[in-house]
């Protein structure tokens, strides 16, 4: 499709109904999104735990960008683009490692930790290593997770870092580890992924294992008793009462909005795990499990669940225009010991199962989408976050003129 086509697609939407089918299928839609929404967005790439080290990196990859993410000698973590600055090879081939220093294999050049040029053989004199540094993209830590932004002026990271950052201080989750992390491809365009993970309309039926634990997944709780007591015992557990939501308001500063907001679990569940009961030590200062758990969201695609014991991030990512993947990484606490203070099968076990089923049945909206008798059809009141997630990406990839 042409830009013209393509705002004429815009054009054409109806009011919150699903998108029309080139906007999951066509490639000039998809080039669209890549540079108006991924080149633009606070992107969750890994935490600071898994390159405890100096020396340790590991790759970031987008589309035909590849970033590493390294931490140098002076304990900083730095977003390099991973293009020699030479003859533009890759400079880092693994997903991940643990250098001195990061040398190109094609002619030698070396540079160091922070990105500078530190060797170049049988150069010119007067050749200034100085001026052929890697290029470094943007990289701030909000409590130890890694967000990146391809933008060269992108929205201020502040707000997130100033509001989330304050609601998330008890989980001290800049002290977690990953204890698990796995990406899970699907074959869906990347949009079919996070409407379903921004709605819980399809959670009775398609998630058992999950419906029996979160109250998410039964509106008619909302209003109970019980839902209004147990967020109320939040705050005497060492969490903020609040709730926050700065997230799809508006095209403009889009990519640093946040959302953090409490829900409780169902009685006798008191984290997201198989049979409800604790999987890991209690995060931070959270002094009990209080019977709920906290969702919040960084930028316009990634997600995450804090429950007592550990957290859940879901980063999702375009492959294609019909492909897609949701990284997911699971947190403890820093000093939690594997086979002792938690197993990674029972902490890993609800969202895993709960994934394979969200892989299921994105992939088959994908299949119906792609078929030439689908016309998009209406939201229901229990999926408003995802026609605000759709009515942004509307502004969104408009407002950003390319
Ligand atoms: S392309 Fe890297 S040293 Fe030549
Ligand atoms: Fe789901």
């Amino acid at each position: 499709m042409t830009q013209t086509d393509i705002d004429r697609l815009l054009d054409g939407q109806k009011h919150m109904h699903g998108l029309a089918q080139a906007f999951y299928r066509d490639p000039g839609v998809y080039a669209r999104d890549i540079e108006h929404i991924y080149l633009n967005a606070w992107l969750y790439a890994g935490h600071q735990s898994e390159i405890p080290q100096p020396g340790d990196w590991f790759l970031y990859e987008l589309e035909r960008e590849s970033v590493i993410i390294v931490r140098d000698n002076e304990g900083a973590i730095n977003a390099l683009v991973n293009v020699c600055r030479h003859r533009g090879s890759r400079v880092c081939l693994q997903s991940k490692g643990r250098s001195k220093r990061l040398a190109c294999r094609y002619h030698g050049w070396v540079y160091d930790l922070d990105g500078a040029l530190i060797a170049a053989r049988q150069m010119e004199e007067g050749f200034d290593l100085s001026k052929h540094g890697l290029k470094r993209i943007h990289c701030e830590l909000l409590q130890g997770m890694i967000f990146i932004n391809f933008s060269s002026e992108p929205a201020s990271f502040e707000p997130i870092q100033d509001q989330l950052g304050s609601c998330l201080a008890p989980y001290h989750l800049d002290t977690a580890k990953v204890a698990h992390r796995q990406d899970y491809p699907m074959q869906a365009n990347w949009k079919l992924a996070v409407e379903n993970y921004t709605e819980c309309y399809h959670c009775t039926p398609a998630h058992p294992e999950y419906s029996r634990g979160h109250s998410l997944a039964h509106p008619d709780m909302e209003s109970g008793e019980a839902y209004q007591a147990l967020l109320a015992a939040a705050p005497a557990c060492g969490l903020g009462d609040r709730e926050i939501n700065r997230i799809y308001l508006d095209a403009e500063g889009f990519g640093a909005d946040y959302a953090y907001e409490h829900y409780p679990l169902i009685r006798g569940h008191v984290t997201g795990s198989e049979d409800g009961k604790p999987v890991a030590p209690l995060l931070g200062d959270i002094a009990d499990y209080f019977g709920g758990c906290t969702d919040f969201q960084v930028g316009p695609v990634t997600f995450a669940l804090a429950y007592c014991d550990h957290v859940v991030i879901y980063a999702f990512r375009p492959l294609g225009p019909d492909t897609s993947t949701c990284d997911i990484t699971w947190l403890v606490c820093g000093d939690a010991v594997e086979g002792e203070d938690y197993d990674k099968e029972r902490l890993t076990w609800l969202w895993d199962v709960t994934t394979h089923a969200d892989k299921r049945i994105i992939e088959n909206n994908a299949a119906g989408v792609n078929s030439r008798y689908y016309t998009p059809g209406p939201y229901s009141k229990m999926e408003d976050y995802t026609w605000k997630f759709i009515d942004w990406y509307l502004s969104a990839i408009r407002g950003v003129a390319g």
